[in-house]
């Protein structure tokens, strides 16, 4: 899989005890190169991953050409397309034509969508699809001899909420094909607007023109977190990038509200006016955060703080009995 590819997948590997290739972008276009891709394939490979869009930098991945090397190699290709799955497919009718991305493509054979996504269902609501009825079959889990009974589960996930599924199913029923076009014109739109609005500004540059409606950028003239946490401090929530240092916004629905765009871009030509005109360059809290976590070059040990944080997390929000102590 790109580099790119969601963690999720990282993660699936480590459980599963799958050994995962990570291949890398070209860093002019930072696009996958499709020549480590090909080289990477072994006898061994069960799976090639690609994103429409990848979360860091909004880009899809060349599915028309990962296609063709997975039908060569006769290796079942996923398209990640959590981000993505309730807007690429009304792009067309919105008036943004795509490539295809999907089942059109005869190499693609799973394809992942996040209703609770850009679908506005509740968390806890995914969707997988398969080409064909045999390959979903080997989700299936089936046991024959328990005490219990006859025992089948459809998913990893055992019980699951019916609450969560009745939510979501009302959800698509409420926005139908028509609210979804609606929804992704508007979006699409401001994510353009706003990459339009950010290119121009002196100092930012694009890290890949937004296919979809992820914008991610970086700067050629400063360090991007202090952009990064000088608009957090006006209220703008973004994403840190790294290897290359950047940030992006995901466009919502909140964003296509009147006057956002235009106060994000004032907000951003504000914030890039003080840093490029500031004597004292002084490093801000995501700066020295990403600067040391670049300067470890052991990352176990970066993971292994990621790990304490949550279970600092765990020890403060559960253990009740140490409210006092927590307080004090
Ligand atoms: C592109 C992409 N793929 C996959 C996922 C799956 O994540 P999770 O493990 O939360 O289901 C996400 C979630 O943010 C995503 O953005």
């Amino acid at each position: 899989m790109p580099t790119t590819a969601h963690p999720a997948f990282n993660k699936a590997c480590s459980y599963f005890k799958i050994k995962l290739r990570r291949i890398p972008l070209n860093p002019q276009t930072r696009e996958v190169n499709l020549d480590k891709m090909r080289q990477a394939i072994t006898k061994n490979t069960c799976m090639i991953v690609a994103s429409a869009p990848n979360f860091p930098h909004g880009v899809i991945d060349p599915i028309g050409d990962i296609s063709k090397i997975a039908v060569e190699y006769n290796i079942p290709l996923h398209v990640d397309a959590c981000l993505g799955g309730f807007l690429i497919p009304f792009m067309d009718q919105a008036g943004f034509p795509l490539e295809p991305f999907d089942f059109r493509l005869p190499g693609v054979m799973s394809m992942s969508c996040d209703t609770h996504k850009y679908g506005f269902a509740p968390k806890g609501t995914s969707v997988i699809l398969y080409r064909n009825e045999q390959l979903r079959e080997y989700q299936f889990y089936a046991l024959a001899d328990w005490p219990g009974g006859l025992y089948g589960s459809p998913s990893i996930a055992g019980s699951r909420s019916g609450y969560l599924i009745a939510c979501c199913w009302a959800t698509l029923m409420y926005y139908g094909r028509e609210g979804y076009i609606e929804a992704t014109r508007k979006i699409i739109q401001t994510a353009r607007d706003i990459a339009k609005g950010w290119s121009e500004i002196d100092g930012l540059y694009l890290l890949h023109q937004p296919d979809v409606s992820v914008v991610a950028i970086s700067s050629d003239k400063f360090n991007i977190y202090y952009l990064f946490d000088g608009l957090h401090a006006k209220g703008w929530h973004l994403i840190g990038l790294q290897n290359p240092s950047g940030m992006h916004i995901a466009v919502t629905q909140i964003h296509t509200q009147p006057g956002v765009v235009d106060k994000l871009l004032e907000d951003t030509r504000q914030c890039v006016r003080e840093i490029l005109t500031s004597d004292v360059k002084k490093d801000t809290a995501t700066a020295v955060l990403y600067g040391t976590n670049q300067k470890v070059p052991d990352k176990s040990l970066v993971c292994d703080i990621v790990k304490l944080y949550i279970s600092s997390w765990y020890k403060t929000n559960l253990d009740v009995s140490k409210d006092d102590e927590i307080t004090n």
